[in-house]
């Protein structure tokens, strides 16, 4: 995917920043950077302090501002939050307000206050920023300080139940709100399982307090749209970042059920990662019309055709359930007919290969892994001796707000893939299965049944979920295979069996 295409068009990252450059004008950044063979200045991005140094130093060198973010906070990475401050500024001109003098509040401002100090600076924006972490406060008010920005910028410290209430100042109307929320929810595994998974690109960065809330970003927007519904146009535009697609469209939906339809949403697309912009009003349209606002959105064909033929592995000794190619093969067909996946062009058993094409609907593994968390949590309760009244009344909301959830993910699924994705599957991928024989060093070619061990290649063909729902049925399938302390991707040495 060229992702220059899709980046904001005035967001001055369309270009790579000259390392050289910052190399030789900053001392601090010539410690992190490494010169390779070719001459080219590179720096590495799976190293948490390198990425913020690297911020510290654009925000000095670009924006004349100066910073220091605490090691164990979240790198504010700036390509991303300048294409969300680019939307905001082209809503603030398309609602024909002027950006030097509007008033625009950041919820969860965080440690260095990343979006108020680059609106004060570049726009000379007033701005107030909330945050509950004291920490965190003290030291934005501290960036803000040394910034001399203390009469653009307020940073307050607000209660963690509310959202816009401590904030609010008697009769005043504020023309913006922004929020990069947290993104995870407290109990969620998949703040892990993304920095498992997926390759590691960027270093991960921020702490729990910054990353997670309970009931993730759903639950912190629902409760921000909740309270705008109560102030009304007491702010003239609200604006949250998403990151999820799947929740942009629970979002959207959310919106619609609660009568608000001046709403608008946009991509930020910058590097490997895409986040959400969703904007909402009660303006009356022929003041603020969001619906015409100007938006970046990429067809969901153009992610996909880059990741054609991206594939992943499951690679495990073989086992007692598993010690044959037919057992694979049993397998893969019962858990594609329980899933409700369609499964295709199966080839012949080969003794040492197998191959099929399956295709996918809907997540559906995910909500079986959601019933078997919760048999699990039964199964917990009743053994802390529980009564099966008690587990029955606390299990009763469990499943219904899952039910709610999973109603509200097949709606949502139908109704923003439909229309995005015309009637393009989440997810086709070829299944690739061999039986194959770890190396030794002291045997040429011999390979004993104990060597032996199974490689399911998941190759990927097309579909709206992309790598997301590669990967996250990648886990399902390792889950169910029972393998997930045994996998052996990447081994030093496979070589394929000999007949
Ligand atoms: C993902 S971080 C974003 C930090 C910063 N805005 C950025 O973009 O780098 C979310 C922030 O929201 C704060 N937060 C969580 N709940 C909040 C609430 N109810 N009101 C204000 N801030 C909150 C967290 O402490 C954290 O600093």
């Amino acid at each position: 995917m060229n992702v220059k295409k899709y980046i904001h068009p005035r967001n001055k990252y369309k270009r790579p920043p000259d390392y050289k450059k910052l190399a030789i004008l900053y001392p601090e950044f010539r410690e992190i950077a490494i010169m390779d063979f070719s001459g080219k200045m590179r720096i590495d991005f799976k190293e948490r302090k390198s990425l913020h140094v690297l911020t510290e130093t654009l925000l000095k060198h670009d924006f004349d501002l100066h910073v220091n973010i605490p090691p164990d906070n979240l790198n504010p990475a700036i390509p991303l939050r300048l294409n969300y401050i680019l939307w905001i500024e082209d809503l603030m001109m398309h609602s024909k307000l002027q950006m030097d003098k509007v008033t625009g509040i950041d919820i969860g401002t965080g440690a260095v206050c990343i979006y108020a100090l680059l609106l004060a600076k570049i726009y000379k924006c007033q701005m107030i920023g909330t945050e509950v972490n004291k920490d965190s406060v003290k030291h934005a008010q501290e960036c803000v300080r040394r910034n001399k920005l203390q009469n653009l910028i307020e940073i307050i410290t607000v209660n963690s139940n509310r959202i816009f209430k401590d904030t609010m100042q008697n009769d005043k109307v504020y023309d913006f709100s922004m929020c990069n929320p947290p993104f995870f929810e407290s109990e969620d595994d998949g703040f892990d399982k993304v920095a498992k998974i997926l390759p590691p690109r960027n270093a991960s960065t921020g702490n729990d307090g910054e990353l997670k809330t309970e009931g993730g970003e759903v639950a912190f927007v629902t409760r921000m749209i909740e309270e705008s519904v109560e102030m009304q146009d007491r702010i003239k535009i609200y604006s949250t970042m998403i990151g999820k697609k799947a929740d942009l469209a629970s979002l959207r939906r959310l919106l619609r059920s609660r009568n608000i339809t001046n709403i608008t949403w946009t991509e930020f697309c910058q590097g490997y990662t895409t986040r959400w912009g969703l904007a909402w009003s009660f303006v009356p349209q022929n003041i603020v019309n969001l619906t015409t606002a100007p938006v970046i959105r990429k067809r969901g064909k153009s992610i996909v055709r880059s990741l054609k033929n991206y594939k992943i592995s499951i690679t495990f000794p073989m086992n007692d359930k598993f010690s044959y190619i037919d057992d694979m093969i049993s397998f893969i067909r019962a858990t594609a007919e329980e899933l409700n996946i369609e499964l295709q062009n199966a080839s012949e058993d080969n003794f040492d290969n197998w191959s099929c094409q399956i295709i996918a609907r809907e997540r559906s593994w995910e909500h079986t892994r959601r019933k078997r968390r919760l048999a699990q949590q039964i199964a917990m309760k009743r053994a802390k001796g529980e009564t099966d009244e008690c587990i029955e009344a606390n299990m009763c909301i469990e499943e219904t707000s899952i039910k709610i959830e999973n109603d509200m993910k097949k709606l949502n699924e139908e109704r923003s893939d439909k229309k995005l994705f015309d009637d393009t599957p989440l997810l086709v991928c070829k299944l690739w299965v061999e039986v194959m024989g770890i190396e030794s060093s002291d045997s040429e070619d011999i390979i004993t049944q104990s060597d032996e061990i199974f490689r399911i290649w998941m190759i990927f063909e097309d579909g709206h979920g992309g790598l997301d729902a590669l990967h996250s049925l990648r886990q399902y399938l390792i889950n169910k295979l029972g393998v997930r302390e045994k996998i052996l991707d990447n081994p030093l040495k496979i070589k394929k069996k000999k007949s």
